[in-house]
């Protein structure tokens, strides 16, 4: 099967559908990979990159158009793209169908089958195909860095020889995935976050990467079954306001990104917030695309008021990032679909069935809902009395009077042991069943943060045992020393490979 991906041609667009990395792995899958000459331009990747990947370069889109049967595209094709195109064909984009049903219909009409990677459902197992997510996460990212560009000072607080330095104080409105992102980097670069989302359950989301989660005086949630916000009532948007004055006076960066789909961004930012902002301030509004969550924000454009805020409207797209990106979400779907061998459009999966919204002819959209994060059923809590205080005292003399009883027992079978055994049996028994105790003793007291240290020392005692096991292997295997030796042996160094790999394995997770 062959894929082709021509330049993009909507103007600002720098993305593309495949990188160098993307297109080995659709070679990898099996596919041929055409590409039009030039089309990595805007994301500073050159033809010959892609020839060195394995791509065939194309002259132009037509030639693209007429080789590929299956066409990976960022933006939307437009009619002068779909006329170049014909049946059967499968193209890969984003195509907002619910602002798009003529583009849609004219799709289905010349039965090319089509999948809007914006309409990919929201459900766990589609999470590497999610572009909306990923793209997301980029923007809340870039957010933070053309905010921090724009605002006079450091995000970090200092204290130098010059002088101390405040950090800077970032708010974030509207806590998914690019407001999370975002407060990811504001944190990373020092300033003191704040975020407010309608939906209480990203509380802790929040709160874990280290932002303060702002709260109105209002018992409303916004969550839903679908995973987004709701439409909050009147009441609650002018808690929102209020408290939005109170931080604009005192925040340095805003930065929203509150949505609701299918509908324009609500007004969050209004004159009076951008009049009680101080005169430096930046207000990043990632929502400018579907309105803007600021009154003054102009898409594409970046300005600053009469009162000194400036307000960007516009962000760059990080192309060579994104595009990478983007193409590890369309090679994941090519992978869910069968790859080259066995590619099928399979219209029971819940996935490609909603993505593709058009398909044999006909205009597959909207599709039957989804709920995103399905939400716990919320049961009610009977009140619990509050737990007796623990008698710290107490439980140490249990533990004592426990640990006495213990040893006694052993005493006594050691004694009655000793009227029957030889005396050299004795000896080796007593010190075995002593070590186990005090081996039992220091490892169960051990806390579980301190198990990779301990580690350590169990590498320690597993040597001894090697060593031990080598004196007592003899040259007879037959011998049930020699065997004993042999599986202590073994068993040791299973102990010691094991606890080097997983040590090496918990660093790589804190490795840059
Ligand atoms: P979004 O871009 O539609 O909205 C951004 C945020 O704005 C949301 O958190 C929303 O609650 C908030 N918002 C709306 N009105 C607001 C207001 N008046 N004031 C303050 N905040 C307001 O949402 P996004 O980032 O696309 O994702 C939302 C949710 O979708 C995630 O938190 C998650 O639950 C779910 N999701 C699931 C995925 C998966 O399982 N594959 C992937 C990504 C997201």
């Amino acid at each position: 099967m062959k894929v082709g991906i021509p330049k993009e041609i909507t103007p600002g667009e720098s993305r593309v559908g495949a990188t160098p990395k993307t297109v080995k792995r659709l070679l990898k899958q099996g596919f041929e990979v055409f590409i039009e000459k030039g089309a990595g331009e805007n994301a500073n990747i050159t033809n010959a990159a892609y020839e060195a990947a394995g791509a065939k370069l194309l002259e132009n889109s037509q030639a693209v158009y007429s080789t590929g049967d299956i066409i990976l595209k960022v933006q939307a094709v437009t009619e002068g793209e779909i006329d170049q195109m014909h049946a059967d064909q499968v193209v890969l984009s984003y195509l907002q169908p619910a602002q798009n049903p003529d583009l849609l219909q004219k799709l289905a009409d010349k039965k090319i089958n089509a999948v809007a990677m914006d309409a990919i459902p929201r459900i766990s197992r589609a999470q590497k195909m999610d572009v909306l997510s990923s793209m997301a996460n980029i923007a809340g990212y870039r957010a933070v860095i053309e905010g921090a560009n724009h605002f006079g000072r450091f995000l970090n607080g200092q204290i130098t020889a010059a002088g101390k330095v405040d950090p800077a104080k970032v708010l974030v409105i509207g806590a998914g995935v690019a407001g999370l992102a975002a407060i990811g980097t504001a944190k990373s670069l020092g300033a003191i976050v704040r975020a407010f989302d309608t939906r209480m359950e990203v509380a802790e989301q929040i709160e874990s990467m280290g932002a303060s989660f702002l709260t109105v005086d209002i018992e409303e949630d916004g969550s839903t079954a679908s995973g987004y916000s709701k439409v909050m009532s009147k009441e609650f948007i002018e808690a929102e306001m209020a408290l939005f004055k109170e931080q604009a006076k005192e925040v340095d960066i805003i930065i929203s990104t509150a949505q609701i789909p299918g509908r324009a961004a609500p007004k969050l930012i209004l004159d009076y917030h951008v009049e009680a902002m101080k005169p430096g301030s930046v207000i990043v509004d990632l929502a400018a695309s579907s309105g803007g969550n600021c009154v003054f924000t102009k898409n594409g454009e970046v300005f600053t008021t009469n009162n000194g805020v400036t307000i960007v409207g516009k962000l760059d797209q990080l192309p060579a990032q994104a595009s990478q990106l983007y193409g590890n979400n369309l090679c994941h779907l090519l992978d869910d679909m069968g790859k080259a061998e066995n590619f099928k459009i399979d219209m029971e999966d819940a996935v490609v069935s909603r993505a593709m919204v058009t398909y044999n002819g006909e205009v597959n959209w909207p599709p039957e809902p989804l709920p995103v994060s399905p939400q716990k059923p919320k049961t009610e809590v009977a009140e619990v009395a509050p737990p007796e205080p623990i008698d710290e005292a107490a439980l140490s003399r249990k533990r004592t009077v426990r640990q006495f009883v213990t040893l006694g027992i052993i005493g006594v079978i050691l004694y009655l042991l000793g009227m029957v055994a030889p005396g050299d049996f004795m000896q080796h028994f007593t010190v075995f069943v002593l070590s186990v105790f005090i081996g039992w003793q220091v490892i169960w007291n051990v806390s579980h943060s301190l198990h990779t240290p301990l580690m350590a020392v169990t590498n320690a005692i597993s040597g001894i045992i090697i060593i031990g096991g080598l004196l007592q292997t003899t040259d007879d295997f037959s011998n049930p020393m020699t065997i004993l030796a042999f599986i202590a042996i073994l068993v040791a160094s299973i102990n010691i490979v094991g606890g080097f790999l997983v040590t090496h394995r918990m660093l790589k997770m804190f490795r840059k």
